[in-house]
């Protein structure tokens, strides 16, 4: 979306994984200060975000949505104002129907309104769900397309004058990618992630094809992250990792400040980050992909490229490719940095690495140019080892 943000992927917190339609300006005033004093701010997150839950069931009397003043009692600008004082940012949620889906207001019909009062209360983001629309939740189908519904509030946005990203919670419908560009910041290409290793790695096969679609101000969203709700670390650390390797928004959706340090060290492992925000803002392709076992290929901004060794199978397996497969070319030798462990080695053209099962080895390769654009190659070969 040409609204000059998201020019890398969004980075923030979301209540919804965590706490479900527990949220309130306690939690998400606690949250932010958490993040603002265990290092993820200082490593990028920036937006923290109120999912569904937070309104009154009905508008006043000039039609405006209320926040429940039970849950917050200082209202959303309140709330804005607190988090903007940790120099943060602020999220809000809304429905692009008649209701959200957990059946408070929606915005279809009163998207200036809203729009109106999110800017007034000082909010920073918008991730618009797509319940009690177009047939979803409702009996009877029909009414405007997800499209224009969507479009509608982007319209809405830009009137306000304040500059609000805007996150299309469109699970795909109407094939999003294909428009979301023109309408959103990010657009969810699926339905809800879960803490399990099913669910994750589902949503990654939908979610890595679709990479040519995306670019700075527009990303594919796989949905938030489930790292530290339940999977082992080995499984957290291949969320971060493809979500990483795929541009994808980085929205934690687990509790911040009772996080363990393993999770605040996956979450805030900056040579990971910069992957996922490096400004060239390509979304990597899988280069290889046989038996389970997956090759991922990201070009960045300063000619080096990432390169993801994904296990999909539960035991240890030996995952190779070469640099011309991830489309480097021209050097006698280059350099594999792992963005795990940090370390470095040289290589003339073999890259390789042993990778525990539903683990991944991500590392970035200097060295040589690139050529192909990294991600149009289909050469690489993956071979499996015991
Ligand atoms: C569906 C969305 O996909 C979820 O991320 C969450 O926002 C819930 N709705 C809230 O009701």
């Amino acid at each position: 979306l040409g609204n000059n943000l998201a020019l890398t992927p969004q980075m923030g917190f979301n209540d919804w994984n965590a706490y479900g339609c527990n949220v309130s300006e306690s939690l998400i005033k606690s949250t932010a200060l958490a993040m603002h004093d265990n290092g993820m701010q200082a490593a990028g997150y920036q937006y923290v975000n109120i999912d569904d839950c937070w309104l009154t069931h009905n508008r006043d009397s000039s039609g405006r949505l209320v926040p429940d003043p039970a849950k917050f009692p200082d209202g959303i600008s309140g709330t804005a104002a607190y988090v903007h004082s940790l120099g943060l940012k602020l999220g809000i949620y809304e429905d692009a129907g008649t209701m959200t889906c957990a059946g408070y207001p929606g915005s279809l019909g009163h998207e200036q309104t809203d729009a109106d009062s999110f800017a007034a209360w000082g909010v920073d983001y918008l991730k618009y769900d797509n319940c009690y629309a177009d047939g979803v939740n409702q009996s009877g189908g029909g009414g405007p397309s997800a499209q224009s519904r969507y479009t509608t509030m982007r319209d809405a946005l830009a009137k306000t004058g304040r500059p609000i990203v805007y996150s299309l919670c469109s699970w795909g419908r109407d094939n999003v990618w294909t428009w979301g560009a023109g309408v959103g910041n990010s657009w969810r290409t699926t339905g809800d992630i879960n803490a399990s290793w099913g669910s994750m790695l589902s949503i990654f096969h939908s979610n890595v094809g679709l990479a040519s679609y995306a670019g700075p101000g527009g990303w594919n969203d796989p949905d938030m992250l489930e790292i530290g709700n339940g999977m082992s670390a080995t499984e957290d650390r291949s969320e971060f990792s493809l979500w990483a390797e795929m541009a994808a928004p980085l929205i934690s959706g687990t509790n911040i400040a009772n996080a363990s340090s393993t999770t605040l060290g996956i979450l805030t492992n900056s040579r990971v980050i910069a992957v996922d925000q490096d400004p060239l803002g390509k979304q990597g392709v899988e280069v290889a992909s046989s038996g389970g076992l997956d090759v991922l290929a990201k070009p960045l901004a300063d000619g080096d490229v990432s390169v993801a060794l994904f296990n999909e199978n539960s035991g240890t397996a030996t995952i190779s490719t070469t640099v011309g497969a991830i489309g480097k070319t021209g050097a006698s030798s280059y350099t594999l940095t792992d963005l795990w462990t940090g370390a470095t080695s040289t290589t003339t053209g073999a890259i390789s690495a042993s990778v525990p099962g539903h683990g991944t080895v991500m590392l970035r390769v200097t060295g040589g140019t690139t050529g192909g654009g990294g991600g149009g190659s289909t050469t690489g070969e993956v071979h499996a080892v015991g």
